[in-house]
């Protein structure tokens, strides 16, 4: 489904950015809430940033997303952050005022939470969660779960001096960070372990990490969604644990940016759901 106007009312700005699913859903939501207009994909190289922010700004779009490779280049460009911006240290969605002022937000957090918390209800919030990785989405995941009941947070990756760097610029106590060889043994410990890199995204290698020791009620989320079922997600499925996968963190992104512009909360029905896994589908072929 695509929206119903040619008028460009919203967008996303990468390098690349043709793969993106956000178009797919964002069209779907504007042609569902009667909004005459399209949402776009819109190359942009590294060095085109500051001047496609100035087009952007000047063509009255409600916003627009902003991925990979521009999340921090972006944050000199807007006129005003959001506390998760800040945090994160990136901007992935842009709401642009009436005034012609840009606001720079971040919701990949709230999509982790929202996602995990729609899956999953009453994941246990009682012990502790492992967040393995220390780039963008682990930063959004970490600062996402430090705000709620959870005793302590663990932090592991390959690069340790990262995961150190992550937990002293969230800033807030109950931050550990794991050694990469001693994953598995935080594993014990954990009531919501977090893959956050790039293990087991097609044509990477799985992520090493052994589930044996896993508690019987622990949720394993795994933010790469292509595959949809990772290595790691069919291994905890086979163990009996809850799963968390990916697309629904990139949905509730979206929907957050979604009702930032619009001012309405969209909806991930099976016809988004439908038409996203036929998509990834399609591309994995
Ligand atoms: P994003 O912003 O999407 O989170 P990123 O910043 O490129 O992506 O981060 C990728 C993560 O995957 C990092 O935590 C990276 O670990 P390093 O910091 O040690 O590079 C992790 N990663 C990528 N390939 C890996 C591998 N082969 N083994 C372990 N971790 C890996």
């Amino acid at each position: 489904m695509t929206g119903s106007g040619t008028r460009c009312v919203a967008a996303v700005i990468g390098h690349p950015v043709a793969h993106s699913l956000s178009p797919r859903i964002h069209n779907h939501w504007l042609a569902a809430a009667g909004i005459d207009g399209c949402y776009r994909a819109i190359d942009v190289p590294p060095d085109r940033l500051g001047e496609a922010v100035a087009a952007l700004r000047a063509d009255g779009l409600q916003g627009w997303n902003v991925t990979v490779p521009h999340k921090t280049a972006i944050l000199p460009l807007m006129d005003r952050l959001s506390p998760a911006a800040r945090t994160m240290g990136a901007v992935n969605t842009v709401l642009c005022k009436a005034d012609g002022t840009l606001s720079g937000f971040n919701t990949d957090g709230i999509g982790f939470l929202k996602h995990l918390n729609a899956t999953v209800p009453h994941w246990p919030k009682d012990r502790a969660a492992l967040v393995i990785g220390a780039g963008g989405a682990a930063r959004a995941a970490a600062a996402a779960l430090i705000d709620t009941d959870i005793p302590f947070l663990m932090l592991a990756n390959r690069t340790e001096e990262k995961a150190r760097g992550l937990a002293a610029d969230i800033g807030r106590q109950r931050i550990t960070t794991v050694a990469w060889d001693a994953l598995s043994s935080a594993v014990t410990a954990a009531g919501l372990i977090v893959n956050t890199t790039t293990l087991g995204m097609t044509g990477q290698p799985p992520l090493p990490l052994d589930l044996s020791a896993a508690a019987p009620d622990c949720v394993v989320y795994d933010i790469v969604y292509a595959p949809l079922e990772t290595p790691l997600l069919r291994d905890a499925a086979a163990r009996g644990l809850a799963v968390v996968d990916g697309l629904g963190m990139l949905v509730h992104q979206a929907a957050a940016a979604f009702e930032l512009w619009f001012g309405a909360a969209p909806v991930y029905d099976d016809a988004l759901k439908s038409v996203l896994k036929s998509d990834l589908h399609k591309a994995l072929a």
